[in-house]
Parts: C-alpha cells; structure tokens; sequence
C-alpha cells in the first residue's frame, strides 16, 4: 500500500489564544492556494510550553508562531536560533527540523519593515531619525529591524524609563533616550513616528501626548491595530503625517513562517486584510 503523505500541521501557541487574529490569516492563505494544511490555535499554560513543543512535532506540525507570553521561553527552548531573533530575544516563529530540532526566528522586524514599505513607499530608512513610543517587546524588533535598514537614529521615550535605557545600551550609540514627559521634543525633524506602546488599544487609555512637533509628511505608525485607526494615527493624520496602520505589520510577519511551514510565498494585499478583519 502506497503511504499518503503527511497533511502539514501548523499553529499559534499562546495564553490566553483567543484573541489571536493568525488562524485566520494562515486560513486565508491557505484556502488562496489551495493548499492542504491546517493551522490552529493553541492555548498552552507556561509552564506546559517544553512538552508541548517536544510533543507537537510527532503529531505532525512543521512549526508553530508563539505569542504572548511564550516569545521569550520559546527562543530559549530553540536549539537553532537566527540572528535576528537573538538580538531581539525572543521568538514568534518556530520551524521544527526534520532531525528534531527546533529552528526559532524573530519575523515581527521584518513586518514591521514590509508594511512601511507597502504603505509608505517613498520613506526609506536613511531619510531620517526615528521616534519611538515604548521600549517593550515589540519596541525591540521596530529598533532592530531600523538599525539594520540604515535608521541614523532612533529617539525613544518610554514610560519607565529604565526599560529605554536597557535599549540603549544593547543596541548602542543610534538609540538616544528622551525623557518620557519630554517625549513631544522627539518629533522635531523624525521622519518616522512609531507607537510601540499599547495605549490606544481598545480597552486601554489613549497615547496622548503632545503631538505638535510632528512634521509635516512624517510617516506615523501604530503597532496597535485595534482599532484600525487609533487616536494617535487619527491625530498624526489632522497633522499632515503619512499614516500607517498596524494590520500589516501582523500580516507580514506571517509570511515567512508560512513560507516555510507550507513551500509557498504568500501575498499581503486587499484580499488578505478583509480576511483578517472579517469583512
Ligand atoms: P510589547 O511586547 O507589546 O511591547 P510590553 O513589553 O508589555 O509589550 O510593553 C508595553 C509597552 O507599553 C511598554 O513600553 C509600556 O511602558 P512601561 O515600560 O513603562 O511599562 C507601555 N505602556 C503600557 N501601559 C502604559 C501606560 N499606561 N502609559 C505609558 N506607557 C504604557
């Protein structure tokens, strides 16, 4: 008897799960191109996270994205990590090799990147520096990824302003911290606006804070995406910014996992934001 091949399983582990849009972006995918494979969510408790991956390769999964709060522990259960995702420290896409290992990258940098180039393709990384709002997680990956594209500086308030200057010290001499009730100063001649923190989420309060400084054909982007468009990106727009939502960004940063776990490129366009969004 001829063996069927394997049907390819992949995944988002997380906790809680539910409110993870990736099922559906990785269901978009693969109803577009007609592929046999399924992607489902995963609510694993942390301390259930090193079983679960030692388990689910067996069970036929090619890999899994890991999100809150599993990034971290992830990286450190890889025993293949790519540069990138070492220098953020943490991971959200795993790849489970044929030998057993488990292959952990860092794609949130890169979708980050993809989406500003879609949506704002005249902006180039050299053009300027960079604001930044936060200095969490995602905040890690955007400073990466804009060191990497040639930013020649990155301003960055935060808060807690520790968590800014642990920033600048591992990633060096382009990362300058500004004092987080002084942070509107950071806008004067930035040619990119980030909003890494999570206000502005539904549920949370407003980033409100001074915006009067910003310049006049700044790119603005929100890493927050619900709502689409958040207070900052409504006001950053009534400035004359360029605005970018963050849906892109979360839709980026599943191509690669999804190249890898399934053999094709996907695409990010109209048909997969309405996916995502349900519309
Ligand atoms: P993520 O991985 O999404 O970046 P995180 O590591 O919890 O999540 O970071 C959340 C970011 O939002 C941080 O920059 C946080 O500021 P602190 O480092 O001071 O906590 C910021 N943040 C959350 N709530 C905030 C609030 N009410 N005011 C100002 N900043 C806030």
């Amino acid at each position: 008897m001829t063996e069927l091949p394997r049907i390819p399983l992949a995944g988002v582990i997380g906790h809680p799960i539910a409110h993870s849009r990736s099922p559906q972006l990785h269901g978009h995918w693969l109803a577009r191109y007609g592929i046999k494979g399924h992607y489902v969510p995963m609510d694993v408790a942390p301390d259930d996270l090193p079983q679960a991956l030692a388990m689910l390769p067996k069970l036929g999964f090619v890999g899994v994205n890991v999100t809150i709060p599993h990034k971290e522990a992830a990286l450190k259960l890889a025993h293949v990590v790519t540069d990138r995702a070492a220098l953020i420290g943490a991971a959200n896409t795993l790849i489970f090799l044929k030998d057993g290992k488990i292959y952990a990258d860092n794609t949130d940098g890169v979708g980050f990147m993809s989406n500003l180039h879609q949506l704002a393709p005249k902006w180039q990384a050299p053009d300027g520096p960079a604001a930044l709002f936060g200095a969490g997680g995602a905040a890690r990956a955007v400073i990466a990824a804009l060191i990497e594209a040639g930013i020649p500086e990155i301003r960055i308030a935060n808060r807690t302003r520790l968590r800014a200057e642990a920033l600048q010290a591992d990633f060096g001499a382009r990362v300058v911290v500004y004092d987080w009730l002084r942070a509107g100063d950071m806008l004067q001649g930035a040619a990119l606006v980030i909003n890494a923190t999570s206000l502005g989420m539904t549920g949370k309060s407003d980033l409100r804070l001074p915006l009067d400084q910003l310049e006049v054909g700044a790119v603005a982007t929100d890493l927050v995406y619900t709502p689409l468009m958040t207070p900052f990106l409504i006001e950053a727009q009534s400035r004359g910014a360029h605005i970018v939502d963050g849906l892109g960004m979360l839709l980026h940063q599943g191509a690669p996992g999804f190249e890898r776990w399934f053999g094709q490129r996907p695409q990010v366009d109209d048909a997969t934001r309405s996916a995502v969004l349900g519309q």
